[in-house]
């Protein structure tokens, strides 16, 4: 049997059936050379959240997103058997991946610990909220991870069909919370289409329209409580860029008379498009949070040429390595961040930093590599971009619930 890419991409429930067109999400990565330890320029932020039982007490010294990988010999808080909600993309046990001390390591803060994820708490905290992922298969990725997570508390219905059809958008409801849980696929953010829509491949352009948020999400968005958003590697392929409907240039189109621009020009738009579309949203009052960058990890070649992902253990701060690119992708959501967060204040919006990068830099075992599928189907890459579940990714979660319950607790107090 053959499994496309698509399918390796997408999950099963895509819409795609082409094969070319299943390439593009993979192409997105092309992969330079390894540069031995670059890593990120550790600052100390002053947010803090410690855990004082259920309580939430902000330690002015501590900064969550900044520690290590620690031995945690209890292991995963669920398996392919407990959660359902595993795609088999990312379904590293049922595959047969033969090791499994990636699953037994959780982060730690340097200066405070990070508490289990509580699902018990989580509902309390999101009752009657609704929280929606923007982004590709990676905020995909983190939802199926937190479902995974809820798993003990409740199950939801789906009610995808409440919303306009979108490719690869699923929306989830927790009837006795009236929580909801959107994903709306958007891995560009912005308008972006084909620029040939009956030959796609890696090779094929896409049109961006930097000035102007993708209605997948944006049209839908207004009413969220939390508004999560992520993007990443597309932004690796090739493309026309567009602003008031003009071409202003292009990456690797490959023609003369048009201006060459880098990637992150347009990342760096997507990011400003999208917290503006937030910003100029009447009825808009959530909390925006940015997901920080998820890096890949393909090693012994790029990824469509053998590399891949055969590691068994976190990386030290040592050994640990950071594409250039990727750093940059970094730095320039990060910039685009800190803007949005400044004009959020005349709005009384609130902007909020998933900070995930460092930590999954370290985590180079955590990806399906080639346990997404079974063996003997002909699937030429290994994919060192998602993150199996369980895995890492669920720290992701651990992360989110703690920004919520410190949101929680202010809005509390705002209220007297
Ligand atoms: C994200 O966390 C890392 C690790 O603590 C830190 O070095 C970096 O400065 C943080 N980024 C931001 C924008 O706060
Ligand atoms: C949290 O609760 C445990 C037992 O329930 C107790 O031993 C511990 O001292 C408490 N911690 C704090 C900071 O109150
Ligand atoms: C779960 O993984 C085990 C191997 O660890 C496999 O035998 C089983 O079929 C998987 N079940 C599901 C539902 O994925
Ligand atoms: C559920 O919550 C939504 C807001 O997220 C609200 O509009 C709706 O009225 C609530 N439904 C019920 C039955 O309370
Ligand atoms: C779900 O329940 C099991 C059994 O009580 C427990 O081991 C696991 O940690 C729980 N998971 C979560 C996410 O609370
Ligand atoms: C892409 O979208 C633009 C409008 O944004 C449209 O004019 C164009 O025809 C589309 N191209 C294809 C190939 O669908
Ligand atoms: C689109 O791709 C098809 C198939 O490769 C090709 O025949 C056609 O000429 C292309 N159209 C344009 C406008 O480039
Ligand atoms: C670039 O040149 C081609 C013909 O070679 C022309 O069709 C196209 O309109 C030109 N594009 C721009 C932006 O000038
Ligand atoms: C596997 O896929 C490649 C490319 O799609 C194809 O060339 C090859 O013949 C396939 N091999 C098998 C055993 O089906």
């Amino acid at each position: 049997m053959t499994v496309y890419a698509s399918e390796f991409l997408y999950g099963k429930h895509t819409p795609y059936n082409s094969p070319q067109n299943a390439l593009l999400l993979l192409l997105t990565l092309i992969f330079f050379a390894m540069v031995p330890f670059y890593f990120l320029k550790i600052t100390p932020s002053p947010l803090l959240y410690l855990e004082d039982n259920n309580t939430v007490s902000i330690m002015s010294s501590c900064d969550m997103f900044k520690g290590r990988w620690v031995p945690y010999h209890e292991g995963p808080y669920y398996t392919n058997v407990t959660c359902r909600w595993i795609i088999d993309q990312q379904n590293c046990l049922k595959f047969g991946r033969p090791d499994t001390d990636y699953l037994k390591w959780r982060w730690k803060p340097d200066d405070c610990e990070l508490p289990l994820f509580d699902a018990v708490h989580f509902m309390e905290i999101v009752r009657e909220k609704s929280m929606a992922f923007v982004g590709d298969s990676l905020a995909r990725n983190q939802m199926e991870s937190l479902l995974c997570l809820l798993t003990n508390v409740s199950n939801p219905i789906d009610v995808s069909y409440k919303y306009p059809a979108n490719k690869l958008s699923y929306h989830w409801l927790y009837a006795e919370y009236n929580f909801s849980i959107s994903t709306f696929w958007s891995p560009y953010l912005v308008k972006a289409n084909d620029t040939n829509t009956s030959h796609r491949s890696y090779t094929s352009l896409m049109n961006l329209h930097l000035d102007k948020a993708d209605d997948a999400w944006a049209a839908q968005i207004e009413g969220f409580d939390y508004v999560i958003i992520s993007a990443g590697q597309w932004f690796f392929r090739p493309g026309m860029f567009y602003e008031d409907g003009k071409l202003v240039g292009c990456h690797k189109c490959l023609k003369d008379n048009i201006t060459e621009l880098p990637k992150f020009y347009a990342y760096r738009k997507a990011f400003q498009t999208a917290f503006k579309t937030l910003q100029n949203l009447k009825n808009y009052e959530g909390i925006t949070l940015l997901r920080t960058l998820s890096p890949d990890h393909y090693e012994n070649g790029i990824w469509n040429d053998g590399g891949n992902c055969i590691r068994t253990r976190p990386f030290t701060r040592q050994e640990v390595y950071v594409y250039p690119d990727n750093l940059e992708f970094y730095r320039t959501q990060v910039d685009e961040y800190r803007n949005a967060k400044r004009r959020g204040r005349d709005r009384g919006l609130k902007f909020r930093l998933l900070n995930t990068t460092d930590a999954m830099l370290l985590r180079p075992d955590g990806h399906p590599n080639k346990y997404g599928h079974w063996q003997h189907q002909n699937i030429t890459f290994n994919d060192c971009v998602h993150w199996c579940l369980p895995g890492p990714i669920d720290t992701w979660n651990e992360f989110l619930l703690q920004i919520l319950k410190i949101e929680h607790e202010s809005s509390s107090v705002d209220k007297f």
